[in-house]
């Protein structure tokens, strides 16, 4: 399973990339937003400085919702760095976007999925990754990870090639059951990644060999 961060945050995209287990990163409006990242200049900028840190694949999102805004977006985002993929919501003019970007080789990310039906018509564009939002689902108490089983399953009855990117995760337990389901990547804050480090026994175990030793060498 991949591990994409989902974050604007370049020193935390830098600290994920160090711990050597960072396959991309996520980005979108609200998180470069966040950021105080504003302008079109300033964000194709961002893009390029997180581009710079990272081994492939940044998602950079449109913020058109017609076809050809959509379209013009991507592929100026495309030219930023063969890293970009581009991030289209799923609406309709989504999908043709997406099918669009699909023939001209461009990689997209189908963003804002809620449902299995939304994630057939995704495949059949041809979308490089999907992401179903998990976290957003569970806060309107829906099994946002039943969705994730749901669409995996789909994807294997017919080969789709397009990978399930689960999105929006809150917590370690979140990634954990993404793996056992079999999805290809997911995204998630910093925390969540770091938070797959912690065990009480490994703190303790650690003390203890720690501490025998420098009883042994008579420290
Ligand atoms: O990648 C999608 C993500 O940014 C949404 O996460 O926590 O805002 O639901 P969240």
């Amino acid at each position: 399973m991949k591990f994409f961060i989902d974050t604007a945050n370049l020193d935390e995209i830098k600290e994920a990339y160090d711990l050597g287990v960072l396959d991309g990163v996520t980005t979108n409006p609200s998180l470069m937003a966040k950021e105080g990242i504003t302008g079109d200049d300033n964000v194709r900028a961002h893009y390029k400085a997180i581009c710079d840190i990272v081994d492939d694949k940044v998602s950079a999102e449109v913020i058109s919702t017609d076809f050809d805004g959509m379209v013009k977006e991507g592929k100026e985002l495309a030219k930023i760095d063969d890293k970009i993929v581009v991030k289209v919501p799923m609406i309709k003019d989504g999908v043709k976007a997406i099918k669009y970007f699909s023939g001209e080789g461009i990689r997209t990310n189908c963003t804002l999925v809620f449902s299995a039906g939304q994630a057939i018509l995704a495949a059949k564009a041809g979308a490089t990754y999907l992401s179903p939002f998990i976290g957003r689902l569970d806060d309107i108490s829906f099994d946002g990870l039943d969705l994730i089983e749901q669409i995996v399953h789909i994807y294997q009855n017919y080969g789709y090639d397009t990978q399930v990117l689960a999105a929006s995760l809150r917590h370690t337990m979140h990634l954990i059951k993404c793996a056992e389901i079999g999805a290809d990547v997911i995204t998630c804050p910093l925390k969540v990644i770091t938070g797959l480090l912690n065990h009480p026994l490994t703190d303790s175990g650690l003390a203890k060999f720690l501490a025998d030793h420098a009883k042994a060498a008579g420290k």
